[in-house]
């Protein structure tokens, strides 16, 4: 089954989809995107990922490609056109193609790409069962993170770095130790007496839709949460730690720069969360 990309107003073989040379996204990363879990034949929380679009766009100023209320029916028909039940839709909004110039271009369209793609369910479902290992690398991006924009060299230098160092996350950490979020996921930890702590989304770290959606999870299994920063020396002491993302839901890390979190072993509320969170997350038909 060949798969299928919307590329600016046309369906088209993933293997031809292509955008100019010069596209502003290919030669100044000057776009956004966002990234929806498709389950079980539903969009994940895709009002939300639709508002934060908003928001990434309206903070750089970038044009809607096309009008707010055909991009869910977008988003549906290219996990239809794939078959995805199961996986992930994948959308980018770029300033669109003009002459390189750095300043912005006027009268150009933005540029619109949807992709999706399978993923297996029951492999997340292994990962967490063992868990995963972090690294820690200093923070080097830039001050707009709260933006999901597509400029993310730093993220793939510093995920690239944990790959090379058998682990599968990197977490950038801020000068005073403290840890900001994941190279593609929000950071937490659990405390000795039960409490979530992930650092508070004000600024510094992209606000993740599975955080926001996590905060109900955790209401609804009675659980408190701390938004505050947390050390990484306070992270290796925790009774658990775990990421968040569309992509990996509440993900357990056991271990950070080669040391055990707790006994090393996935922690039961991360998986108490990972397994309440599609009975609370929003589901669109797809
Ligand atoms: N990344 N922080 C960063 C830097 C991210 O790139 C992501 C998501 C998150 C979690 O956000 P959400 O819960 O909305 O997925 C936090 C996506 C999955 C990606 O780039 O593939």
């Amino acid at each position: 089954m060949p798969r299928i990309a919307y590329v600016n107003g046309r369906y088209i073989a993933h293997a031809d989809a292509a955008v100019h040379i010069e596209d502003r996204g290919y030669q100044f990363a000057d776009g956004v995107y966002e990234v929806c879990e498709v389950a079980r034949g539903f969009i994940v929380d895709m009002p939300r990922h639709l508002a934060r679009l908003n928001r990434s766009l309206t903070e750089l100023s970038i044009d809607w490609p096309v009008t707010k209320g055909v991009l869910p029916l977008l988003l549906r028909e290219v996990v239809r056109r794939n078959h995805v039940v199961n996986g992930l839709v994948y959308v980018q909004v770029t300033r669109g193609v003009a002459s390189r110039d750095f300043a912005f271009p006027a009268d150009t369209l933005s540029s619109l790409v949807i992709t999706a793609r399978k993923a297996d369910p029951a492999a997340g479902a292994k990962r967490a069962e063992t868990g995963i290992a972090v690294i820690t690398v200093p923070e080097n991006r830039w001050d707009r993170v709260d933006i999901k924009s597509t400029g993310l060299l730093p993220n793939v230098l510093a995920k690239q770095k944990a790959k090379e160092a058998g682990a599968q996350e990197a977490w950038f950490v801020d000068t005073d130790g403290n840890v900001k979020e994941g190279g593609s996921s929000n950071a937490w930890i659990v405390t000795r007496e039960g409490v979530l702590v992930t650092r508070p989304a004000e600024h510094g770290i992209l606000r993740g839709i599975t955080r926001t959606t996590m905060f109900e999870v955790a209401a609804s299994l009675g659980l408190k949460i701390e938004e505050r920063g947390f050390s990484v020396a306070e992270a290796k002491a925790a009774r658990e730690a775990f990421i968040s993302s569309a992509t990996t839901i509440a993900m357990p890390v056991v271990a950070i720069d080669g040391n055990p979190v707790a006994n090393g072993h996935p922690g039961s509320i991360t998986l108490s969360l990972r397994q309440a969170f599609f009975d609370i997350a929003e589901k669109s038909p797809a």
